[in-house]
Order: C-alpha cells, then sequence, then structure tokens
C-alpha cells in the first residue's frame, strides 16, 4: 500500500443547537488533533439539507458551528475551516462513489433506519446516499484519519469498503496513472475519550440530542452560567452514592453519563474521577461538575456570542478556508478523472 501523510479530516453539521454532545463527542477531539496533524475541518452544509433546512437558519447555523470550532480553539489559520458547499469536490466525488457504493452496503446503514424510520420512502435520495457524500469529504483529501463520534463507526467503515472497492476496481489504471499500489487511503475512525457518547441528562439510555423536545435533556453550548447550573442540578440520577471504580457504574447509566462528563471535560479518564468522588452523593459531585462545567464551557459560549456578532469575519474565514481546501481537493479529482477515463481538457 502507498503511504499517505497523515490528515486529518473530519466535520459537523450546521443543522442547529450545538450541544455538549457535539462538543465532547467531536469538536473537542478536534481540537487536541491539531498538535499532531495537518488537520481539515468542515462545517458540512451539503449533509444538512438531506432533511430541509430553513434557509436563513442553514446560513445561521453555517457560522454558529464555525464559530463554536474556533471558540473551541481551533487555529484557521494553521488548519482550515470551511464550509463543505465552496468546494464543488465534494460533490463532484460524491457523483462518482455513488456508482461504486452497492444498494446493499447502503441498506446497512443503521443511521439511515433509525432516521428515515417508517418513512424510508419519503426520505431524500440524498438522506440514503449520504455515507458516500461523507466518504467523499473524506477521501477528496486523502485524509488519513477521522475523529467521529461512535455513531459515526460505521460510515466510517463504508468509506474504507468506498476506498478500497476503487482501488480495486481501477487498480490496472491507477497503476497507469503512475500511483504504485492504490489511489486512496483507507481512512481510520479515531473514537477515543472519555464521552464519545454523551447521553441525554434526563434518560441515560437515549443520546444527547438536538431533537429532544425537552431542552433540560442536554447543555447547549450557547447556554449561560446559570442554564448550565440548573441542568445540572435537574439531571436524572439514582439515590447510590458513586462507586470508586468503573465496573460499579454497570447499569447506572445516568452516573456513567455524568461521569464520562466530567472526564471529558477535565481531561481525565473515569477511573481517575472515580477515585477521587467514589463514595460521593450526587449532591456533592453535581456541583464539582457544574463548577467544570461553567470553567469550561461558559468561556466558549460567550466567544462564541461575540464571533457571530460578526457576520463578515466568520464568512471571511470560511472563504479563505474554502480556496485553501481546494487547492487540495482540485488535483486529486483531476487525478480522479484520468483513473476513470474522463476526458479533461
Ligand atoms: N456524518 C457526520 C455526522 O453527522 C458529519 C460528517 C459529514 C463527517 N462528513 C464527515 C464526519 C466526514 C467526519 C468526516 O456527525
Amino acid at each position: 500500500m502507498t503511504s499517505f501523510t497523515p490528515r486529518v479530516f473530519s466535520g459537523v453539521q450546521p443543522t442547529g443547537n450545538l450541544h455538549l454532545g457535539n462538543f465532547l463527542g467531536a469538536i473537542k477531539r478536534f481540537v487536541d488533533m491539531q498538535h499532531s496533524h495537518e488537520c481539515i475541518y468542515c462545517v458540512v452544509d451539503m449533509h444538512a439539507i438531506t432533511v430541509w433546512q430553513d434557509p436563513a437558519e442553514l446560513a445561521r447555523n453555517t457560522r454558529e458551528v464555525t464559530a463554536a470550532y474556533l471558540a473551541a480553539g481551533i487555529d484557521a489559520k494553521k488548519h482550515i475551516v470551511f464550509n463543505q458547499s465552496q468546494v464543488p469536490q465534494h460533490a463532484e466525488l460524491a457523483w462518482v462513489f455513488n456508482c461504486v457504493a452497492r444498494m446493499g452496503w447502503l441498506n446497512r446503514m443503521t443511521q439511515f433506519k433509525d432516521k428515515a424510520g417508517k418513512n424510508a420512502e419519503n426520505s431524500s435520495v440524498g438522506l440514503y446516499a449520504y455515507p458516500n457524500l461523507m466518504a467523499a469529504d473524506i477521501l477528496a483529501y486523502h485524509a488519513t484519519h477521522v475523529p467521529v463520534g461512535e455513531d459515526q463507526k460505521q460510515h466510517l467503515e463504508l468509506s474504507r469498503d468506498i476506498a478500497q472497492k476503487f482501488n480495486n476496481d481501477f487498480a490496472k489504471s491507477i497503476k497507469g496513472a503512475g500511483f504504485s499500489d492504490g489511489f486512496f487511503p483507507l481512512p481510520e475512525p479515531l473514537i477515543t475519550g472519555a464521552a464519545t457518547r454523551v447521553m441525554s441528562l434526563k434518560d441515560g439510555s437515549k443520546k444527547m440530542s438536538k431533537s429532544d423536545p425537552s431542552d433540560l435533556s442536554r447543555i447547549n453550548l450557547a447556554d449561560d452560567a446559570d442554564t448550565i447550573a440548573r441542568k445540572i442540578k435537574k439531571a436524572r440520577t439514582d439515590p447510590d452514592p458513586l462507586p470508586s471504580e468503573e465496573p460499579g457504574l454497570k447499569d447506572r447509566p445516568e452516573a456513567a453519563n455524568l461521569v464520562g462528563i466530567y472526564a471529558a471535560l477535565a481531561d481525565k479518564s473515569k477511573a481517575e474521577v472515580l477515585a477521587e468522588f467514589g463514595g460521593s452523593q450526587f449532591s456533592a459531585f453535581k456541583p464539582a461538575l457544574v463548577d467544570l462545567a461553567v470553567d469550561k464551557l461558559g468561556p466558549m459560549g460567550s466567544e462564541m456570542k461575540k464571533l457571530m456578532d460578526d457576520k463578515s469575519y466568520i464568512d471571511n474565514i470560511l472563504a479563505a478556508g474554502s480556496a485553501r481546501a481546494r487547492t487540495i481537493a482540485e488535483p486529486i479529482m483531476q487525478d480522479v478523472k484520468k483513473i476513470i477515463g474522463f476526458i479533461r481538457s
């Protein structure tokens, strides 16, 4: 296999109500990767429209995700921050991948089944083909590493299958074009950390979600300190004190969730948190969690608000990032066309 330079790509959908799950499961880990890797972080507006979005809201939400990236500490000068629709190679490569991926592969995607539910007949074709676009996002940059939440693992496996099938189907042409062995890397998911899956504050068996009707079920990145404190105090718990070791969290989903959140915010392991709080009642643990959450999320929330007041600043970052993204994706797409046999001028 050809060796590829390590490169990170990931994306967040601008569908509103950014919450703690998006932060701990994705954005915070994007921030951490900057020190060791070249990173490309995308606001995936084309993924968002797989379900209908109000145009004014879509634009607002695209700026909000960008503001969250920046407020969390992503350096848009060193790395690339942009929105998907400004780089046409995503759509171009996605079409090619529509012709590489098999129906049977997509039929197995659990997220489509969950999202479409009984309404599959009335879902957009885009929602069904969404994982192919995601593969194109990653592979248009020959990205090798993809920090994502647990729920995206299956889509990453599909991206690898697509890359592999393209490499096999066009093996001869790929060699002929001068690539010794394989054109696309097989991208690896990076699913690490104490809170790769943040659960609802009201029900430890459900994912924290922007669409939960109860706002108390989630901490929004835009929440102020008082709101964060109130939501944590009202979070569901059980009557027992915290265990001293991780196995004690088994069958205690709410306790496990709050400990996971604490650990992720404090950059500690769950074991370390339990070593400190084992034996404590929630009446003692919750105030500590409130302090930590307000300390970490408060400044980020205010920075996001400040950035959101300056639309042209954000739009300029996205324009500059998109231009840089195109300089990477354009030559790769040119090679794809050559490999496939498309005439180019
Ligand atoms: N599907 C991802 C989500 O819903 C977002 C996404 C789109 C993405 N393209 C990507 C994540 C490429 C990683 C890499 O969370």
